[in-house]
């Protein structure tokens, strides 16, 4: 990290967007103007002139009970009706919603009025099996339009939804379906992933196979979409397919209105303990704070802008800035749904060819890929039609911006760096385009209507120069409401440390420049992020320690030079078990498979060691700063606080010994 931040205050360019750029932006220093003046006024006006609300809003925020906000609580809205119906009633049913493109080459474009019919069938048969208001549904799918489909059926209604990312195993798929009691799955068969048929539907079966335990299962349905065509087992009475049921229900269904503060999704992520948190987002505030920044973030243009976010709808990027924000401004928007490289390293590109996509939001984990392969690569297409970039996930190191900038920017296209959390809902920090200089590295910018400050560990501002902890020192609309089932978890994870301030504590760590702009540092507690995704050492511990063979474990989040983290995990071996040190190899191997069951794939370990024992402090406290420090090929640090001071070198050994 400390090489990293030296590296990073050493950067000072800056670019100005171009004059002609700037002319026509969609945001303006005004915005910043107006939400200084009066925070919930502006809000409130953004609210009204962003969506349609079938009963208008007198109240905006309630804080009168911190941490616990509301806003624009005796207002009324549809989700869905905003993300479609309106459009389609504004005279633009035509307009081009999704630009589809599978992996395998299928393609499938969806126009609002198209969509708008199709989200109408699956509201309908959901409530054909009894889903209403505030029940969960559990979404397991591909990235087809289905997905979104899905989405904004479970929002017309006024139930939640719960995504949960196709690359989960069936124990997390599990978990989740328990925690938030869905009573229906929504899935696939399959869908493509790197050339071949990757399949889902067995993961539901495993997940909703009989436990034994006496735990009541919650689940009544699992609809099912037909995408890889693999085999399926099934289950008469529970499964039913999607092409079954929906063509066969009616277009036609009212939107009918739901009060703001209505839950919308529960979207899990993990924290500090081995457990993930059900995030918990409404309706009203949500989605003003998801319209508002993607259309000034990403200067949006619906007319005439092929729009492009390449996540997955499994993470809050894919929420906000696939789902909800870019249909409730009426965007047409590329998804893909399969891997950048499959089945040439240049499919990205030929995508952003094919659709002219004019604005690409992606990660940096992503162009650091692309970077290692080469500009011959993006070289090889057109890409002319980018006039704007956005990045999100993890810090962009000032290389990275510099080749998204030159060679997928053609120097010219700004690049928006945006800050911001599955809790937070939506946008936080970033430049906007056309009034901010950017620098590269930076996220630079509280939104207008957000308050961001980096405090030191007593609370107070630090001077420009300075690092500390970020925090949001007011309350914000798209706010995360709670934890799912667990208001203490709540208040404990985001609130406890600043109570005093009142401040929602990000875990993050930041500096403030000269200019008072702000660098992201990373994450300052045990969440690791590894190519943009957010993974628990905790959690990853858990699942380590489940297996027969291991004692104990202890895992650390080391710099990667392609995925920002990697995951290196420290085991013991049981006594018990020490026959199975007799091939390590195979054992680590085995290890790695193991997490990926319990967790999914991209909590695999990169790096596992076979150790003997853990550096701990006298009170028993494991000191990942020391492993870290050693999976890193650092120096290792100071180890007199350890109760046996061996302890490390012998670890050295082991890992310098297998490098
Ligand atoms: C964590 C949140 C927000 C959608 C994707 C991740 C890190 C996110 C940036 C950025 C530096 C960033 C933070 C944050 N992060 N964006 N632009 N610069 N760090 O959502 O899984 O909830 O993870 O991602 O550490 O706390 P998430």
């Amino acid at each position: 990290m400390s090489t990293q931040i030296d590296h990073l205050m050493n950067e000072s360019r800056k670019f100005a967007p171009s004059a002609e750029f700037a002319a026509a932006a969609v945001a303006s220093a005004d915005l910043y103007e107006s939400a200084n003046a009066n925070r919930d006024d502006f809000w409130a006006t953004q609210a009204r002139e962003l969506l349609h609300w079938h009963t208008p809003f007198e109240q905006v925020l309630d804080w009168s009970n911190p941490p616990f906000a509301t806003w624009f609580a005796d207002g009324e809205l549809n989700v869905a009706y905003n993300c479609l119906d309106r459009h389609v009633e504004a005279g633009n049913g035509d307009r081009t919603a999704l630009l589809w493109e599978g992996e395998n080459g299928d393609e499938r474009q969806v126009t609002y009025a198209e969509l708008t019919d199709e989200v109408s069938r699956v509201a309908h048969v959901l409530e054909d099996l009894g889903i209403s208001v505030n029940d969960r549904v559990a979404i397991y799918l591909p990235m087809i339009p289905e997905a979104i489909v899905a989405m904004l059926a479970v929002a017309r209604i006024g139930a939640v939804h719960s995504v949960v990312f196709g690359g989960f195993s069936a124990d997390s798929l599990r978990a989740r379906i328990d925690d938030a009691g869905a009573k229906v799955v929504i899935t696939a068969d399959g869908g493509y992933r790197k050339g071949k048929v990757s399949a889902l539907k067995p993961a539901v079966d495993m997940a909703l196979a009989d436990r034994g335990n006496g735990v009541q299962e919650t689940v009544e349905n699992v609809l099912v979409v037909r995408r890889g065509g693999n085999e399926v087992e099934w289950q008469e009475g529970r499964d039913l397919w999607w092409h079954d049921v929906v063509p066969a229900a009616s277009a036609a269904h009212t939107a009918k209105a739901f009060p703001a503060e209505n839950p919308l999704f529960i979207l899990y992520t993990s924290g500090t303990t081995g457990k993930p948190k059900g995030i918990v987002h409404t309706s009203g505030g949500y989605l003003t704070q998801a319209a508002f920044t993607h259309r000034n973030v990403f200067d949006l243009k619906p007319e005439s802008d092929v729009y492009w976010c390449t996540a997955d709808v499994g993470w809050i990027t894919g929420h906000s800035y696939v789902t909800y924000g870019p249909l409730a401004n009426g965007a047409t928007q590329v998804i893909y749904e399969g891997t950048p490289d499959s089945p040439h390293p240049g499919r990205w590109w030929e995508i952003v060819e094919k659709y002219r996509v004019t604005t690409l939001y992606t990660a940096p984990t992503a162009i650091r890929s692309f970077m290692k392969i080469g500009r011959h690569i993006p070289q090889k297409f057109d890409l002319s039609s980018l006039r704007l970039l956005g990045s999100v996930g993890e810090p962009i190191n000032p290389e990275a911006w510099m080749w998204y900038r030159s060679v997928i920017g053609a120097d010219l296209a700004p690049i928006v760096d945006t800050w911001w959390q599955t809790e937070t809902g939506a946008i936080m920090i970033s430049a906007l385009p056309g009034v901010t200089e950017t620098k590269p590295g930076s996220a630079q910018v509280a939104v207008p209507g957000v308050a961001i400050e980096v405090v030191n560990e007593a609370g107070e501002t630090v001077a420009n120069g300075d690092g500390g902890l970020l925090v949001v020192t007011e309350p914000w609309p798209s706010m995360l409401r709670g934890i799912w089932g667990d208001p203490d978890r709540f208040v404990e994870t985001y609130w406890e440390k600043f109570a005093a301030q009142g401040y929602y504590f990000a875990g993050d760590g930041a500096r403030r420049d000269e200019d008072g702009d702000i660098w992201l540092l990373g994450r300052v507690d045990d969440v690791m992020n590894v190519s943009g995704h957010r993974l628990s050492t905790a959690e990853i511990e858990s699942a380590l320690v489940a297996h027969e063979a291991t004692a104990e474990a202890a895992v650390v989040g080391a710099s990667d030079e392609a995925t920002g983290q990697a995951v290196v995990a420290f085991v013991c071996i049981k006594e018990s078990h020490k026959d199975v040190l007799k091939d390590t190899d195979a054992l680590v191997k085995n290890l790695r498979t193991w997490v990926g069951e319990q967790i999914g794939p991209i909590a695999r370990p990169r790096d596992i060691y076979i150790v003997t024992e853990l550096p701990k402090t006298r009170s028993g406290k494991i000191m990942r700063r020391l492993l870290r420090d050693v999976a890193e090929g650092r120096e290792v640090g100071d180890t007199t606080t350890l109760a046996d001071t061996m302890v490390m070198s012998t670890i050295q050994s082991k890992v310098t010994g297998k490098k």
